[in-house]
């Protein structure tokens, strides 16, 4: 793989080797797009007061998050990759440990736990609240005797599928039929293909991560059935699983103040401040928006992580000065997984990690624990303070 100079050429090369329906799957964004966008331009509002002399020639990245050294701020978070790459979540949790980095499963995954907690121990377990409290326990226990370092519970999620661009035609199954329809597509992206063809297999849209004791994996629509069909979660549920669980515990798709607040109240570990990289609830405001006031009410108390939007490094830096602790990546790896595979997603994060020292050397800063908002400039009205 030729080496890439920003995420920006990673995704014009994804768009160049997936076939048309993979890339908008990764684009997604819900109904007009307006809080996909948001996340990113909010990123572009803000800006740097950079000094001239006197920097610092030594810049300390390294930080911890739900009990993990990291060596920089940035870790991945969980997606549903199916098939992007043949090696999907194993490689990007391969390229996260190469990089000294966590990586974050989610349950929707194409790859079993086992398999990316022996790629990565730095490994996070992803939970929707799906099933009964029975097989709940027993999808988290089974990440445990893995050796999952964290659960993630993510709940920011409301079942709205239209997107004005429109969505992308998954089959239930990759069977005969399916490859037949999706073979046109194919033969347009010869390398993507190759990949697959290299391994024999084609790619399996099942969620191992879901699967019964001893059963099959139940397919991607299978098991999105069982949690179109669950009862939603209470805060009881979140503070039941929370104590199941017993270790660190993210609650993830937290936009406002009062709901920070209750994540607080139910012992969770870290909050990510994140609106589903704008897949959930279109109008949201970007979720670096909604960092400030969350990182003012419960920081003291709470790891704060922001989620959405991270293009570059200089975006991780601004999260930082805005509160954040550290930041996780979702289009940004799948772009990189796409371009190279494992080496696609290392050239991300080394993209990422330069443009953080870059910042940090720019703002005289010789550590990420310094950034403070006094080194952004900040327009008038940036900022959301939601639930207050
Ligand atoms: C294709 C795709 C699949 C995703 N699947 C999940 C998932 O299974 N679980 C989850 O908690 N979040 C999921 N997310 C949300 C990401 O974890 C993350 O919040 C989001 O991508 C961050 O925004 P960014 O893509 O701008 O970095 C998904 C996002 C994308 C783009």
């Amino acid at each position: 793989m030729a080496w890439f100079e920003t995420v920006a050429e990673a995704q014009r090369r994804a768009a160049k080797r997936l076939p048309k329906s993979v890339y908008s799957a990764l684009l997604a964004g819900s109904e007009k797009g307006t809080t996909v966008s948001d996340n990113t331009a909010a990123f572009g509002e803000l800006g740097f007061a950079p000094h001239v002399a006197g920097l610092s020639s030594k810049r300390d990245l390294a930080t911890t998050v739900m009990g993990q050294a990291i060596s920089l701020p940035v870790f991945i978070s969980p997606t549903g990759v199916q098939a992007v790459h043949p090696d999907g979540e194993v490689a990007v949790a391969r390229a996260a440990a190469a990089r000294g980095t966590a990586m974050s499963l989610s349950s929707f995954a194409s790859k079993a736990i086992e398999q990316v907690t022996a790629a990565n121990p730095q490994t996070f377990f992803q939970m929707y609240w799906t099933g009964t409290r029975d097989q709940l326990e027993a999808r988290m226990e089974r990440a445990r005797a893995a050796g999952a370092v964290g659960l993630i519970m993510t709940t920011d999620w409301s079942f709205s599928h239209g997107r004005d661009w429109g969505s992308p035609k998954i089959p239930e199954k990759m069977d005969l039929r399916a490859m037949a329809r999706f073979a046109p597509e194919g033969l347009l992206r010869p390398r993507w293909l190759l990949d697959f063809a290299r391994t024999g297999r084609v790619p399996d849209l099942t969620a191992p991560n879901l699967a019964e004791p001893g059963a099959a994996a139940p397919t991607f629509f299978g098991a999105y059935g069982e949690w179109m069909q669950t009862p939603l979660p209470t805060w009881a549920d979140i503070a039941w699983l929370r104590e199941r669980w017993g270790g660190p515990f993210m609650l993830k798709g937290v936009m406002r103040v009062d709901d920070a607040r209750r994540a607080v109240d139910v012992g969770v570990t870290a909050i990510s401040v994140s609106n589903h990289g704008g897949n959930n609830l279109d109008g949201t405001p970007a979720s670096i928006r909604a960092l400030p006031a969350i990182a003012e009410a419960v920081g003291a108390e709470v790891e704060i992580v922001l989620d959405g939007g991270v293009r570059r490094g200089s975006d991780v830096v601004k999260a930082l000065a805005l509160g954040a602790r550290a930041v996780m990546l979702g289009r940004a790896y799948l772009w990189g997984l796409a371009a190279g595979g494992q080496a696609g997603v290392e050239n991300v994060l080394d993209v990422i990690r330069g443009g953080i020292d870059s910042a940090l050397l720019g703002l005289g800063l010789s550590s990420v624990q310094e950034l403070q908002p006094s080194d952004l400039v900040i327009p008038d009205g940036f900022a959301r303070a939601l639930g207050v």
